[in-house]
């Protein structure tokens, strides 16, 4: 097994949301607020983890067997960052009964075994690739696990995620995926929620023959983004392959409110005139 250098995946979110709680005056601020709002907070960062696991470890195949605790708690919590998930993702235990009753050491979860595999990719991906660029000078930024999970576990792009609804149980599937999504992840950084992703999941739509499912989809996107004239354009187009002229038309004209002037808007419109 490769050995590697740990340090590039420590999340450095985690290492500063440490310090911030290492910070009495702001941890005595925040239990101010919680007791004024009679709030309960759950204090879980790593100083609690650390409390539960092992000082010494056993079955280290990847990572270097001198690693620190609190380096390998720091990567460990970036790892359920970034992949949205927690410890028992990869390790076997039951989490109602704590950490301490885990047991880290067993290969048994295979998002473990694959984990393994993906710390040794981002190894590769920094020391033989990055590391070449600008004449061997290497990269300004090293890949982490989040650059492509962004806090999933299936790194998948938002259209892709649809697509495979749509394929699997068509449009109505698609659109409670896309409502469900939305509700759960917005305002993360999981998922891109656009004005072109709909757009880019009607055009697949539209290839596919699904000329109202991509008429539907543009105007949820409308329902978001009430300004989007490539929605508007993207209708008139839609509209013209179902022989609705007079519908094309009217889109057209909204898409020109949002690109004055715009030659293909105009000259769609010309044509539609004739
Ligand atoms: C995405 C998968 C993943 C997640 C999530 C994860 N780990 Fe790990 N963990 C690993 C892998 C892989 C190793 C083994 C690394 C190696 O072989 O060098 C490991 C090793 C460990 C070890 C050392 C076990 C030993 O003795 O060999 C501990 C302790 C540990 N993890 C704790 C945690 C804790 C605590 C969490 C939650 C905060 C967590 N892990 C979340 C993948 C994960
Ligand atoms: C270059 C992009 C990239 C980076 C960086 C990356 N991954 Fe992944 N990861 C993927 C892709 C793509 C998949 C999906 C592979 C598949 O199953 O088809 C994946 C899958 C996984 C899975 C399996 C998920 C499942 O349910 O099938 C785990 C676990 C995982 N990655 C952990 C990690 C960890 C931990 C890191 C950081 C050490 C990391 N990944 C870094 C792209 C990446």
């Amino acid at each position: 097994m490769p050995r590697i250098h740990y340090k590039n995946y420590s999340d450095s979110n985690t290492e500063r949301n440490a310090r911030a709680c290492n910070n009495s005056r702001s941890l005595l601020m925040i239990l101010t607020v919680a007791i004024i709002f009679g709030a309960i907070i759950t204090v879980s960062p790593l100083q609690k983890i650390a409390a539960q696991i092992p000082d010494s470890f056993t079955n280290l195949k990847t990572l270097p067997k001198d690693i620190s605790k609190k380096e390998l708690v720091d990567m460990m919590k970036g790892f359920t960052f970034a992949l949205g998930v927690r410890c028992e993702y990869c390790h076997v235990g039951d989490p109602e009964k704590g950490l301490s009753g885990f047991d880290f050491p067993s290969d048994e979860k295979e998002h473990k075994r694959m984990a393994r595999i993906m710390l040794q990719m981002v190894e590769a991906i920094n020391k033989e690739h990055l590391a070449k660029l600008r004449d061997g000078e290497g990269a300004k930024m090293k890949v982490e696990c989040v650059t492509c999970h962004h806090g999933l576990s299936e790194p998948k792009k938002l259209e892709t995620v649809l697509a495979e609804a749509y394929a699997d149980d068509g449009l109505d599937a698609a659109r409670m995926k896309y409502d469900s999504i939305r509700a759960e992840y917005y305002g993360g950084h999981s998922y891109d929620f656009g004005e072109r992703t709909l757009l880019k999941f009607a055009d697949e739509l539209a290839d596919d023959n699904q000329t109202a499912g991509a008429i539907e989809f543009i105007n949820i996107n409308l329902e978001y983004y009430p300004e989007s004239g490539l929605s508007y354009y993207t209708l008139g187009n839609l509209y013209e392959k179902l022989d609705k002229n007079s519908e094309a038309l009217k889109n057209y004209e909204k898409a020109l409110e949002f690109f004055p002037g715009a030659p293909p808007i105009l000259q769609k419109i010309d044509a539609l005139k004739k």
